[in-house]
């Protein structure tokens, strides 16, 4: 165990070093609208620390961006699209895409980098940073840039490949494994849901009783309560937190919550951290694709967990070079550009 933490506390601070610099080593400049020239990776890592500042929402938003980007056509861009030249909906149309924000500080950073940073590249740098500051630290990975945007995105290219929320096990595998990854970064990256929120509708077959897949019943009852008190017919689809760390203190306890381990202070609210693991242990996650990957015939994803769970270090380790495999998934396709805006193809 003492091994294995320096191991990852080095790897950590080592990774630290390296994130300064993106792709080769060389900070990447680029024009501004003024002309001036601007360190690209210090822009984006400027931008997202104030963003994050006013609405710690905004954090989780870009990780969850970065995966919903990179899983359809590559890290192209297209999941930013509101149009394309071949009309239709986009992918932020897509039902899998669900609650999906951010965009706002997409253009925001853009407006700053100007014209030779594309769209694609800003997501990757966002989240890197997003990533960074979620966990105070404890994850850094470094990452090329230089991507180009995408000018494709549909609704039903997204539906297609982003996974839902209802997937068993094995289609989760099968869709890791279409990206060429294991089912071992599946568990690493499921870790993502320690953040964030969902909607309702991304939840309620977990909370009836002939769709549910196993759940604490504590925690289904204490749910239950929350959300139904939360929705009204103005909000008939409101939102609850993906960690049950970040419940108030009453809601885990009524859940019967086991915190051993666990940062349950003010402080440690909205971390990410390794708490998803602890959680999912105890059958107190959300979705189903969650509660899924106990569900191995083989157990290794129960012992992936386990491990995860008692190794914090060494889940930051594997968790950093998953987002840093994300990030590197190439466009696909035969036409690309730098957008003049992340929004629309030029
Ligand atoms: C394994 C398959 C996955 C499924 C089925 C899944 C599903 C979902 C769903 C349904 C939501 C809530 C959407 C809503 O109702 O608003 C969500 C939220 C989120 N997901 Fe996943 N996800 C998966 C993997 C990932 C991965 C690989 C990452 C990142 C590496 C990720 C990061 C997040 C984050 C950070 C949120 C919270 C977003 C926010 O608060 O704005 N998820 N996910």
């Amino acid at each position: 165990m003492v091994i294995k933490l320096s191991a990852g506390a080095f790897a950590v601070s080592v990774c630290l070093s390296l994130a300064f610099f993106v792709g080769h080593g060389q900070p990447v400049l680029a024009d501004g609208g003024g002309g001036k020239k601007h360190d690209v990776a210090d822009t984006v890592k400027k931008e997202v620390a104030i963003a994050m500042k006013k609405n710690p929402r905004i954090g989780a938003a870009l990780v969850r961006l970065l995966f919903h980007d990179c899983w359809v056509h590559g890290c192209d861009g297209s999941v930013l699209l509101d149009k394309t030249p071949d009309g239709g909906s986009t992918e932020k149309d897509a039902m899998n895409n669900i609650g999906l924000e951010g965009f706002d500080l997409i253009d925001r950073i853009k407006d700053k980098l100007g014209e030779s940073v594309s769209c694609a590249d800003i997501v990757v740098l966002a989240a890197r940073d997003a990533t960074s500051i979620l966990s105070r630290g404890n994850i850094a990975y470094n990452v090329t840039t230089g991507r180009k945007d995408g000018v494709r995105s549909s609704a039903a290219a997204a539906d297609a490949v982003l996974p839902p929320s209802t997937f068993n096990f094995t289609q989760l595998k099968a869709n890791f494994a279409a990206r060429n990854f294991t089912q071992t970064e599946l568990v690493v990256l499921s870790g993502a849901h320690a953040v964030g929120v969902a909607h309702l509708s991304s939840f309620r077959d977990r909370l009836d009783n002939a769709t549910a897949t196993p759940i604490s019943v504590r925690y289904q009852n204490a749910l239950r309560d929350h959300v139904e008190d939360k929705t009204t017919a103005a909000v008939p689809d409101p939102t609850e937190m993906n960690n049950i760390r970040d419940m108030e203190f009453a809601f885990r306890n009524a859940s019967g919550y086991n915190a051993t381990g666990v940062d349950t202070s003010r402080a440690a609210r909205g971390v990410l951290d390794n708490s998803y693991y602890h959680a999912n242990l105890q059958n107190k996650v959300l979705f189903r694709s969650d509660w899924e990957l106990r569900n191995d015939t083989t157990g290794a994803a129960g012992r992936d967990m386990r491990e995860f769970r008692d190794d914090a270090a060494g889940w930051y380790v594997l968790f950093g070079k998953a987002m840093a495999k994300l990030s590197e998934i190439p466009a696909e396709g035969s036409r690309f550009e730098i957008r003049k805006n992340c929004r629309t193809t030029n």
